[in-house]
């Protein structure tokens, strides 16, 4: 622990485009709380970064949607998404823009710094234009069919069907998100950051340095720079964002991940002036909570531009989490299956920490998760309500029946075996609480608190002493008995404030206030003590920590979200001509574009995995005259076992490319029903190689 002095902790910087949902809290946000909480218990000097991302695509694909200005849209949502973290408890010590002076600043000057000693190559290329809208099309401004899984509203960063990771140049029939109109070619010149130069270091930094990373952030860093890093483009052709500092770059800015990850640093400059104590000094201690689709650019984008620059501390850990579906199905903000923060606050107020609860013990720490409310409310009520509640609820009434209210003495003549095992039980759980948090074990941590208060609840049902005093005689006989019973079960809901604060703080506090403590104690050295309420000391009537949740509840949040799904995907139909990157509809074309396309139907006769590629899967297509290799992203759809033998449509002319080094020999047809994949095939079985037309 000595080697780091303080701490610099970060949550990305979502984008201002759309309020936030439960999925960013699982993702990122709420484990970044977490864990700067537990940092600051433990009195450790820590920063916690925040903001909102403010330039790039999505902000001006949203204004063009809503038809008012990019300025707008993030002024509308840094309110929305500031006070939905606010009302939640994650505990920022800055929230801020990449819109503020400081950060326009303190970007370009980075960027300047690096063009000065010579970082970038000016290259000039040929890239995809929109002639009716006057501009240049990068990321998701474009459009097209995705090469690795024919989902046809793939951008032009990535696919996000799939999840391969696009430029626009590999995009099939290319069209503007903005006009939909087919882009021409045209020359223009921009700042590249040559990546490749900096993966001798990167290897030895994180794959030699960091073989402590999570599995999923290590893998997927290990597979980037083993298939080689290659020239990216800094800057943009577009008027919202940070110009390029350079005298002729009119109409250039800055890529917006190129000055969205150094908002961290104009953020912690506008927090505090010894900003640079935090990010230029070896003893810092600096980690990115991040969601998986964001490892690449922090783990391996960032720390080259901070090596590149020179004078950073770089990353020690980047504890990414993976997605948090919700009900089964995956959050889709376009199509509103979500649940939205600010929504949630309204309709449970005063229960933030149920779902801080529900969210943490369900994190998808190492793989995808799901929340379902049927799971909340079990959770809430058979965990929150009828263990950690429970357990200190009736440790407060029975104190207030048998002790006077006040905090009995402990008499250490009387002590038994139960008791020593409770205080052991104590000490136990205080180390392993310790030792998750500190290798971003949220959930391992979570669980542990959880099981020192049923250790509590299983304490007070072996003592009863409730029975010890059935009687007025009977309790004087045994007051000490009863006396040790509950100084005991008082002293475990104290550590229950302390253990909880990172988890439930809101909580936490209001045990506090029962005990009469100040909240100090909940710091982290006070962890397993047994004085912490003092003897003799008068406490205060229990207070409701949690309520159950009810069937209608449940019932109706459910409701609610089908309802909205139904409600977003009505009103993009008629009315108003929805906005382009939805759905929009193709070019009319002639019989014979039509019969260009060669469609048979075949049967897969072997399926496998492509080692690598979580979304691949490799195929062998029986076509009768001949066997085709296909490479179809629908890994995450369909188990390889399960479809062998079915048929499928192919389309057996597309020119052949190579995926992840095998040739696929063509494309296979799917029908998308919201999210699922189902394969387009004849009503009836037919001889491998029948033509479609
Ligand atoms: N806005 C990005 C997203 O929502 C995250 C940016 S993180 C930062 O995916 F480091 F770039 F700020
Ligand atoms: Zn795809």
């Amino acid at each position: 622990m000595a080697k780091f002095n303080r701490y610099l902790i970060t949550a990305a910087l979502p984008y201002a485009n759309g309020p936030v949902h439960i999925g960013h809290l699982a993702g990122c946000y709420l484990p970044a709380d977490i864990y700067v909480r537990y940092l600051r218990a433990k009195k450790a000097d820590v920063k916690f970064i925040g903001g909102t991302d403010e330039h790039g695509v999505p902000i001006t694909i949203k204004a063009m949607q809503e038809n008012v200005t990019p300025q707008d849209i993030v002024d509308k949502y840094y309110k929305i998404i500031n006070e939905s973290f606010a009302e939640m408890g994650i505990s920022f010590d800055i929230f801020s823009r990449t819109s503020r002076q400081v950060h326009h600043e303190t970007a370009a000057a980075f960027f300047l710094k690096m063009y000065n000693d010579g970082r970038f190559e000016e290259k000039e290329s040929e890239q995809y234009f929109d002639e009716v809208k006057q501009m240049f099309l990068a990321d998701r401004y474009i459009v097209g069919t995705c090469p690795v899984c024919g989902n046809d509203r793939a951008y032009g960063d990535q696919c996000e069907r799939c999840g391969t990771s696009l430029s626009p140049e590999e995009l099939i029939n290319p069209r503007s998100a903005l006009s939909d109109a087919v882009p021409v070619k045209k020359k223009t010149k921009h700042w590249y950051m040559p990546l490749q130069d900096y993966e001798p270091w990167l290897r030895e930094w994180l794959l030699e340095g960091h073989k402590e990373w999570k599995n999923n952030v290590y893998g997927q860093c290990k597979s980037w720079l083993d298939n080689g890093l290659q020239s990216r483009a800094m800057t943009r052709d577009s008027n919202w964002g940070i110009k390029v500092p350079l005298p002729d770059a009119e109409g250039k800015v800055l890529y917006v991940w190129f000055d969205a990850p150094i908002g961290y640093i104009s953020a912690t400059k506008e927090l505090t002036p010894n900003w640079a104590d935090y990010w230029c000094k070896d003893d810092t201690k600096l980690v990115h909570f991040i969601g998986k689709d964001n490892i690449v650019f922090h783990c391996i984008i960032f720390p080259a531009m901070l090596k590149a620059h020179g004078g950073f501390v770089v990353p020690e850990n980047v504890p990414a989490n993976e997605f948090l579906n919700i009900e089964g199905e995956k959050v889709s903000t376009s199509r509103n299956w979500a649940v939205w923060v600010h929504e949630y606050v309204k309709d449970f107020p005063d229960q933030q920490d149920v779902l801080r609860y529900v969210l943490c013990s369900t994190a998808p720490e190492t793989k995808d998760n799901d929340f379902t409310w049927k799971d909340f409310q079990d959770r809430n009520n058979n965990e929150l309500v009828a263990i950690f509640g429970n357990f200190i609820n009736r440790t407060m009434v029975l104190m207030h029946k048998l002790c006077n209210g006040k905090v009995p003495a402990f008499h250490a003549d009387v002590k038994d075996a139960k008791d020593d095992a409770l205080m052991n039980a104590l000490q136990e759980a205080k180390q392993k609480i310790e030792d998750a948090l500190e290798n971003f074990r949220f959930r391992d941590a979570l669980q542990e608190m959880m099981n020192t208060a049923r250790e509590g609840n299983r304490y007070l049902q072996e003592k009863q002493p409730w029975i010890l005093a059935k009687t007025p005689e009977l309790q004087a006989e045994n007051q000490k008995l009863i006396d040790n019973c509950l100084h005991l079960c008082l002293q475990l809901t104290a550590n229950l404030a302390i253990f909880s604060n990172p988890f439930l703080p809101f909580t936490a506090k209001k045990i506090c206030h029962m005990l009469k403590v100040v909240d100090r104690m909940l710091e982290w050295e006070n962890a397993g003590s047994l004085k912490l309420v003092s003897v003799g000391y008068s406490l205060r009537p229990p207070e409701l920590l949690f309520k159950k949740v009810e069937d209608e509840q449940v019932k109706a949040q459910v409701d609610k979200l089908h309802a909205g799904l139904k409600k977003s995907a009505a009103v993009t139909t008629p009315a108003t001509p929805p906005p382009a990157p939805a759905a929009p509809p193709k070019a009319e074309i002639q019989f014979d574009d039509f019969a260009k396309l060669d469609l048979r139907v075949g049967t897969i006769i072997q399926a496998e995995k492509v080692e690598k590629a979580d979304k691949l899967l490799k195929l062998l297509v029986d076509l009768g005259t001949e066997k085709r290799t296909v490479v179809s992203g629908i890994a995450m759809h369909f188990k390889p076992e399960d479809i062998v033998g079915k048929q499928v449509t192919l389309v057996a002319n597309l020119a052949p490319r190579k995926m992840r080094g095998i040739e696929s020999q063509g494309m296979i047809l799917m029908a998308e029903d919201n999210g699922k994949l189902v394969f387009v095939n004849p009503a009836e079985m037919v001889s491998p190689g029948s033509g479609v037309s």
